[in-house]
């Protein structure tokens, strides 16, 4: 090498440093900032705080070592290679051609072999672990995906088992108790069956990463995982599956509280409306009438499984639209007027002849009351939607 390709090279190496530094930076700082549970963005898996999450990790850290020792070997092998027998002007020889080596084929066949085989030890037992059977006193919650929120049903209630709640985007569970959760695509889930409908034909994934792994939910079957928080706190939950325009908005929170808290929450979730619908003056023609809320919500029946979010304790929870925003009334207000505007959704047409789920039709979500209003559907005013908040906000 010259003294100026010296140069050049150096250069060109002093070039490459400034991008991979702040790609580096980058990286560390990826899963940094602040969030609704403290440090980061709550929705870590290597900060686990259930039994599964730390199952999870705790094969995730040792199998991560190996996997970067090993690439790292790789890496330096073939920079070494590519370094020592690089191409020299002046120097046409080849290097030493060889061909076949007994000793060497042998030690790249047993040493991976024999890695892959540490590594399975801790694997396969985990997957056991996390296989088994949630405790006897495990509490029932199926939960059902639908574009995009998460329903939650606390099935098994009342003194002969048969009765259920049904709620939607804060999961809440005991402190201390495994939870067994199964897991459904809406198809089964509304009462005469719903096969195919809207927003029914698509998979999903139920993630809580600070409490447990992955889990799909596929149409036409019930897949089950489990959940166990030993420690109060609210767990961000996602969808892990891409599912449609949503997906990314498609959260939920599992709200952890002590076994107390918990009845007391589930008790007031049994009980009926605040505020009956027909008590409610203007709002009740508004939301049964005028703008047909009720073909897709119910706010009078805590045990119903319909096409919206289950209305009857809304003003129970501290978010809404699947957990996306806070529950307010300006939110709130917005999102009654002009529900698209807020989070996408292919509700455009809902109110077309022929919805939902007619030819050429697709309506899955909140339709615009305010815009895209097909000839014929009443425009909502803010002072209706306003009525419409307020009722709403008076079902804790
Ligand atoms: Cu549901 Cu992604």
């Amino acid at each position: 090498m010259t003294h100026r390709s010296l140069r050049r090279g150096g250069s060109r190496l002093r070039k490459l440093w400034v991008p991979t530094l702040v790609a580096l930076a980058m990286l560390a700082t990826a899963c940094g900032g602040g969030g609704p549970t403290g440090p980061g963005n709550g929705q870590n898996s290597l900060h686990p705080k259930g039994r599964s999450a730390e199952k999870i990790d705790n094969l995730f850290t040792p199998v991560a070592f190996v996997a970067v020792a090993v690439g790292i070997f790789i890496l330096a092998a073939t920079i070494f290679v590519a370094l020592r027998y690089r191409h020299r002007p002046g120097r046409d020889d080849r290097p030493k051609q060889t061909h076949g080596s007994t000793p060497v084929e042998i030690a790249w066949t047993i040493v991976p072999a024999l890695i892959l085989l540490i590594v399975a030890v801790p694997t396969i037992s985990t997957i056991f672990d996390l296989a088994e059977e949630p405790g006897r006193d495990a509490l029932q919650v199926t939960v059902v995906a639908k574009q995009w929120w998460w329903q939650f049903e606390y099935t098994g209630l009342g003194e002969k088992g048969n009765e259920q709640v049904v709620t939607s985007d804060e999961l809440h569970i005991p402190t201390g108790r495994d939870v067994r959760v199964k897991l459904k695509a809406c198809d089964s889930s509304l009462p005469g069956g719903f096969n195919g409908g809207p927003g029914c034909n698509v998979i999903h994934s139920f993630w809580v990463p600070e409490l447990a792994g992955k889990r799909d939910v596929v149409p036409g079957r019930v897949n089950e995982t489990k959940l166990r928080a030993d420690n109060a706190g609210t767990y961000l939950g996602q969808c892990a599956e891409y599912c449609g325009l949503s997906h990314a908005n498609m959260r939920f929170r599992v709200i952890a509280e002590s076994p107390s808290d918990f009845d007391a929450w589930l008790a007031g979730q049994r009980e009926g409306p605040a505020v009956k619908l027909a008590d409610a003056g203007e709002a009740s023609n508004l939301f049964q009438k005028k703008f047909q809320c009720t073909n897709c919500h119910t706010t009078e029946d805590s045990t119903l499984s319909v096409y919206g979010p289950n209305l009857t304790h809304l003003a129970s929870r501290s978010t809404f639209a699947s957990g996306y925003y806070e529950l307010t009334k300006a939110k709130l207000v917005e999102w009654i007027l002009d529900a698209p505007s807020l989070i996408p959704m292919e509700s455009e047409d809902c109110r077309l002849p022929g919805a939902p789920g007619g030819p050429g039709v697709t309506c899955v979500g909140m339709p615009s009351f305010t815009k895209d209003t097909p000839k014929g559907a009443p425009v909502m005013t803010r002072a209706e939607a306003e009525t419409l908040a307020d009722y709403l906000l008076k079902l804790k």
